[in-house]
Formats: C-alpha cells, sequence, structure tokens
C-alpha cells in the first residue's frame, strides 16, 4: 500500500506539471482527485489495512492528497499567468450571466451635503463631525437650555434612558469643538449630520432628518460677519441674485438670535400667490442663526477646566467671552434641498422610490 501511495504521488506531480492547458489539466484533476479518483481509491481501501498499520497508512493518503492538490493549484497558476494560454482577462466582454448593474447615482441630499461643504470650505470652514448618541450636557446643558425647556420634554426626544438621547441638533458639535483640549480660537467649522425628533411625520416633517451646524469663534467676530457669510452662502446655494435678510428670533444658545431669510429663488416675490415656493412671501427661511451666548463659552471654559486646561498665571481661558466672540448657524438640510431642487415632500428623501431618486 505504501508503495502505491508513493507511485500514484510521483506519477501525479508529473502529469499535473506536464498539463500544458486547462483542458488537460482539469482531466488530470479528475483522474487523481476526482470522484472516482486514485485518491479517492486509496482513502476507501484503508478500511482494508491491517489495523496496525492504519494510522500511518492513513497519514501517507491525507499527505499525498494535499499534495496533489497543491500541485494543480500551481499549475493553474501558472498556465493563468502564461501568455496565450490561460484565462486572460477581456474588458470588453460581457459580464458572466449577461448582467450588467446600473451605476448608482447621488442622493439629492448628499449633492447638497457635498455642495455645502465645497461653499463652506471656500469659506475657510473646516468639516467635523460628532455622535448621534449624545448625553444631555452636550445636547442641552451646556447649550443653556434650561431643564424646563419644552424641547427637554421626553416626548420631544427620542431618550436612550437616563440622561443619554439621539440629539435632536447638530448645535452638540459647537460644544464638543471647544470643549476640545487640542483646539483653540481661531476656530471655524461646519458640522452636517444626522438629527432626530420624533415628530409627526408628514410633507415637511421627518422624524429622522439633516442640519449642518456653523460656528466661527475669534476675537471680534460681529453679526455683520455672520450676515456676510450668510449672504454668500445663499448666493452660493441658490443663484448670485439671491439676497438675504435676518428677522430677531431666539436660541438659548445665541443672543441675539435671528432666523434668515433667503429671497424666493424661484420668483423673488414677483409672482405673488402663485409661487409654489414662497406663496407670496417674497422670502423663504433658510434657518437659525446668532451671536453665540456668552453663557455658552462659560460652560465651555468650565468643561475645559475639568479636562484639565492649564493657564498661565492670571491668563485668561482661550474661550473666555471676554476674549472671544462668535457666531452660529444651523439649516435644515432636507430643506435646503426642497429649495434648491423644488422638492415639495420630505418623506421623499427616505422612501427609497427610484423614480424620484433617477431624476438627480
Ligand atoms: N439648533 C437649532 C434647531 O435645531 C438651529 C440653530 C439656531 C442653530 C440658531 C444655531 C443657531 O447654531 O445659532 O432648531
Amino acid at each position: 500500500m505504501k508503495d502505491r501511495i508513493a507511485r500514484i504521488l510521483e506519477e501525479g506531480i508529473e502529469e499535473f506539471a506536464a498539463a500544458s492547458d486547462r483542458k488537460t489539466l482539469d482531466a488530470v484533476r479528475a483522474k487523481y482527485l476526482g470522484q472516482k479518483g486514485f485518491v479517492k481509491d486509496v482513502l476507501s481501501s484503508i478500511g482494508s489495512v491491517p489495523p496496525a498499520e492504519r494510522k500511518e497508512i492513513g497519514r501517507l493518503a491525507n499527505e499525498l492528497r494535499a499534495k496533489l492538490e497543491a500541485a494543480f493549484e500551481k499549475q493553474k497558476k501558472a498556465l493563468a499567468s502564461a501568455p496565450g494560454t490561460g484565462t486572460v482577462f477581456d474588458p470588453t466582454e460581457p459580464p458572466a450571466g449577461g448582467e450588467i448593474r446600473e451605476l448608482g447615482r447621488t442622493h439629492p441630499l448628499s449633492a447638497v451635503v457635498s455642495d455645502l461643504l465645497r461653499i463652506f470650505s471656500c469659506l475657510g470652514f473646516e468639516a467635523v463631525d460628532g455622535p448621534e448618541v449624545e448625553d444631555e450636557r452636550h445636547n442641552f446643558d451646556d447649550l443653556n437650555i434650561p431643564k424646563d425647556h419644552p424641547a427637554r420634554d421626553s416626548w420631544d426626544s427620542f431618550y436612550l434612558g437616563r440622561n443619554m438621547l439621539l440629539r435632536s441638533q447638530t448645535s452638540t458639535v459647537q460644544i464638543r469643538v471647544m470643549e476640545d483640549l487640542a483646539r483653540m480660537p481661531p476656530l471655524r467649522v461646519v458640522a452636517p449630520g444626522r438629527v432626530y425628533r420624533p415628530d409627526k411625520i408628514d410633507a415637511t416633517h421627518a422624524s429622522t432628518f439633516h442640519q449642518i451646524e456653523g460656528l466661527w469663534v475669534d476675537r471680534d467676530v460681529s453679526m455683520a460677519d455672520l450676515k456676510g457669510v450668510i449672504a454668500a452662502f445663499c448666493r452660493e446655494l441658490f443663484g448670485p441674485s439671491v439676497r438675504t435678510r435676518f428677522r430677531p428670533s431666539f436660541f438659548p444658545f445665541t443672543e441675539p438670535s435671528a432666523e434668515a431669510d433667503a429671497s424666493c429663488p424661484r420668483c423673488s416675490g414677483r409672482r405673488g400667490l402663485a409661487c409654489s415656493l414662497c406663496k407670496g412671501a417674497g422670502w423663504i427661511e433658510v434657518g437659525g442663526c446668532g451671536m453665540v451666548n456668552p453663557k455658552v463659552f462659560e460652560a465651555v471654559c468650565g468643561e475645559r477646566l475639568r479636562r484639565g486646561e492649564t493657564l498661565p498665571p492670571g491668563g485668561m481661558p482661550p474661550f473666555h467671552p471676554e476674549r472671544v466672540t462668535g457666531f452660529a448657524f444651523g439649516f435644515g438640510i432636507e430643506r435646503l434641498c426642497m429649495i434648491r431642487f423644488g422638492i415639495d415632500d420630505i418623506r421623499l428623501f427616505l422612501e427609497n422610490d427610484l423614480r424620484f431618486l433617477r431624476q438627480f
């Protein structure tokens, strides 16, 4: 039996090495390693070997199989890389099975996010992000949103047990960026990302949507800088003739605060009630903004101290409200996208309907 195994091995190795094309190689493989091949035959006759030798023969038989398989693989590779013999990859051939996959395309929201990042990077803003699962400190406390504020009611945010929630706004990233000891003013960041609110779903509300947050902190940043940035951004996104206006508003983390409007990019107010976008108002709201509330800077200074920030004796913390000012803004990305492309129902973004998605 041992002799037989040795002979099969020797001849097999020779035959595999001599196979000069794929067809011959496959035939040799069947002869040695196939269902009715030599190896199978050896394995099934182990039962008739005297018990004392069985273990040794079993080991040799397994070795035989492994070596022949290796000889097959080696020759297969050699044939494939040899010029003019093995399978040559022809990129012009149709795919096996005849199926040609349709190329995907950019989702309208992703297209708007790329545009926003391009525009803000031209204005000197760095793109950053933050976690979607947040604690109450980042989502509320340090943004000066008091414990009794209605937004903190349990039915107005998706809480994940005590103190943790799915962030309801990207303003959380303002805190995350400023409390990071690796950062110092001046600071210019934008943070696009997903936010969550248990709103009743309709044509303009979804429970998951996207915002882009902006923050600029430096010495002597003013409301004029804020207006300049928002005006530049609206012109870039909606067109060069779009104007911008501010309406007084309130947000706990900015003071003063404003609602920013752009003149209707579709009719500039000329079509009156007939305009389906501005409905005669001539203006459409883009988002909230304002000057960073000193209370936010104070919270950030406190957290940085807790994290071990060291100051020179008598030195002022880098984000001290007497040292820096800043502005912040937050826009709804779905909203910008709806204005830009004339989409009238926010649910379309989530339904994955190809008839909708193929239009972009
Ligand atoms: N976080 C606000 C919201 O979700 C939007 C916002 C308003 C962000 C004013 C800001 C801001 O940074 O200054 O409604």
